[in-house]
């Protein structure tokens, strides 16, 4: 490592950030954080991929626009079967991203701008082109073996249990040369590694020491509610049918995932790492895919992962009970502890779940708002702050597997992840003119684009811009939250301490109850949201004066 990433890693580990003697709060508690995918983020070398050249350019975008953290999707060397999330070596970057060099160099800028670094982990599964599951097919005795999740096939000679891939058919694939199938939770080429095999433990401290030493603040961990089976590999029960037109979402929705996912155990491969992490000041931060909140709190008692992200704004149809009901019930079992998103690479935008239009974009900042004032920590996904929709991605160009390995491509993923508008040129700013995205631009027009919106105040860049810095300048968020009731089907309202937060989730304007001593407008969503009133799907956070 250069001397110069050295110390400008200083500045940022320590054990604990300390004022006065006192340990204060932890760096990451209430951090805005903000996804970058890396392949559509920006495009350095101008082959139309995103890269880390690309993103160092870049940071300067998310240093103006307030965030504290940067979660990079991987780059690591990978057969890209599902872009990057099958890795074939976990501790180099792969030529389409770059270098470890250019890695060094994102650090660097990124510390020198007051920005942390998060990289995704991976450790539910290989690329089946990685050396260990290479090794481990080659016979039953080789010594990768039992790294990976072997089964005998079933008495009728097919796959040892009625388990089905998130991505569509069966978890098993037969391994014709050995005659015994592997399970893979996704795609045959992401095989399951085996989380009872010490080795697997030993290599994965080994590589979280390898990034944390590369002067990482983080870890983003894929699939971290996955990584245990039930060891009898029962079947699990069937709640419906699996229909062949259905998406691989609705087929894994046909079961009750009671031996396959979230199995008691998985918490304890957390605690190693938690203290390697604590060593350097770094954050563990889990993708805990289940969208019921207390489920979610098993994965970040004291010694597990500090932080995991809580999704179910993700599957909730919007609407006041539904957006009270899923803060309140995050607030309560996260303890702090959940990190707030609505959006991600894998989800389609908010703005388009939420309807779509203007009305899909305001609902999306609605929320933001609401989750600015909540203890714990929040996301933004690349493009949330222009409030973009999905990209159009045509058939002939999807690229997702997920859509374009079933009968259904209505899974797909790629409208989510089209590349950043940035300029309203020829290749957008991504890349050069004249050259081919590895997704088209989808869509965007002007109006979409971070130079045009930089240059309007009123645009939504701006309004977020201002939600992070309010959010920031908020005086100490501690306090419990207590949910204010009055209309409960428009309003969704709370108290922590001097801050008051109100949204009016409804289509028609709505009178606020008043607020007893003084108070300020310290955000809004709309310049005509006053403390009596808000304008239609809009919101504001307010202060009392002392
Ligand atoms: C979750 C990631 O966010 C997603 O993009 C990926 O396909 C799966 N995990 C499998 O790694």
């Amino acid at each position: 490592m250069s001397r110069e990433l050295r110390d400008a890693r200083s500045l940022h580990s320590g054990r604990e950030d300390r004022v006065d003697g006192a340990p204060s709060r932890a760096w990451w508690r209430d951090a805005v954080g903000y996804e970058v995918y890396i392949r559509s983020f920006a495009d350095g070398n101008y082959d139309g991929v995103g890269d880390l050249v690309g993103l160092r350019d870049r940071l300067e975008h998310l240093a103006w626009l307030g965030v504290d953290l940067v979660w990079i999707t991987p780059f690591y060397p990978s057969p890209m079967a599902d872009h990057g999330y099958d890795v074939s070596d976990y501790c180099d970057v792969d030529p389409a991203f770059g270098t470890l060099d250019d890695f060094d160099s994102v650090v660097l800028e990124a510390h020198r701008l007051g920005l942390r670094v998060m990289v995704d982990i991976v450790p539910n599964h290989t690329s089946d082109q990685h050396p260990w599951f290479v090794d481990a097919r080659r016979h039953r005795r080789s010594q990768h073996r039992d790294w990976y999740v072997w089964r005998d096939p079933g008495a009728d000679g097919g796959p040892p249990n009625n388990w089905v891939s998130s991505f569509g058919g069966p978890a098993w694939t037969l391994d014709a040369g050995t005659g015994q199938y592997y399970m893979h939770l996704f795609l045959p080429e992401q095989p399951d590694l085996n989380w009872n095999e010490r080795a697997v433990a030993e290599a994965f401290a080994q590589i979280i020491g390898f990034w944390l030493d590369r002067g990482v603040d983080g870890f983003r961990i894929d699939v971290a509610h996955s990584l245990v089976e039930d060891q009898a590999f029962p079947d699990n029960p069937t709640i419906g049918p699996v229909a062949p037109e259905m998406t691989p979402r609705q087929a894994f929705r046909c079961f009750e995932h009671l031996y396959d996912l979230d199995q008691p155990g998985v918490t304890d491969i957390y605690r190693r790492w938690r203290q390697l992490a604590d060593q350097h000041g770094a954050v563990l931060l889990g993708e805990v895919y289940l969208h019921e909140a207390q489920r979610v709190s098993r994965y970040v008692e004291p010694d597990a992962l500090h932080a995991a992200f809580y999704f179910k704004a993700m599957s909730m149809p919007w609407g006041a009970a539904g957006v009270r009901a899923m803060l309140a019930a995050g607030v309560e079992s996260g303890s702090g502890r959940f990190a707030w998103v609505q959006a991600s690479h894998d989800e389609r935008r908010s703005v388009t779940r939420f309807g779509g239009g203007a009305e899909g974009r305001e609902r999306a900042l609605v929320l933001s708002t609401l989750y600015a004032g909540l203890p714990g920590m929040m996301f933004l996904y690349q493009g949330e702050e222009l409030a973009l929709a999905d990209g159009v991605v045509p058939p002939d160009r999807l690229t997702d597997p997920v859509g374009t390995r079933n009968v259904n491509p209505a899974g797909s993923r790629d409208g989510a992840r089209t590349p950043m508008p940035w300029a309203d040129v020829d290749g957008f700013g991504f890349t050069a003119p004249g050259v081919e995205p590895w997704l088209p631009f989808g869509g965007r027009g002007a109006a979409d684009t971070v130079s045009v919106q930089r240059r309007d105040p009123a645009s939504w860049l701006y309004r977020y811009r201002s939600l992070i810095a309010a959010r920031r300048s908020l005086p100490p968020t501690e306090g419990t939250v207590e949910w204010l009731v009055d209309d409960p089907d428009r309003l969704v309202a709370y108290r922590r301490g001097g801050l008051s937060v109100s949204a009016n989730v409804s289509d028609e304007a709505l009178d606020l109850p008043p607020l007893d001593g003084t108070w300020s407008v310290h955000f809004a969503t709309d310049p005509a949201c006053t403390l009596r009133r808000l304008p239609p799907r809009s919101a504001l956070l307010a202060l009392r004066s002392p």
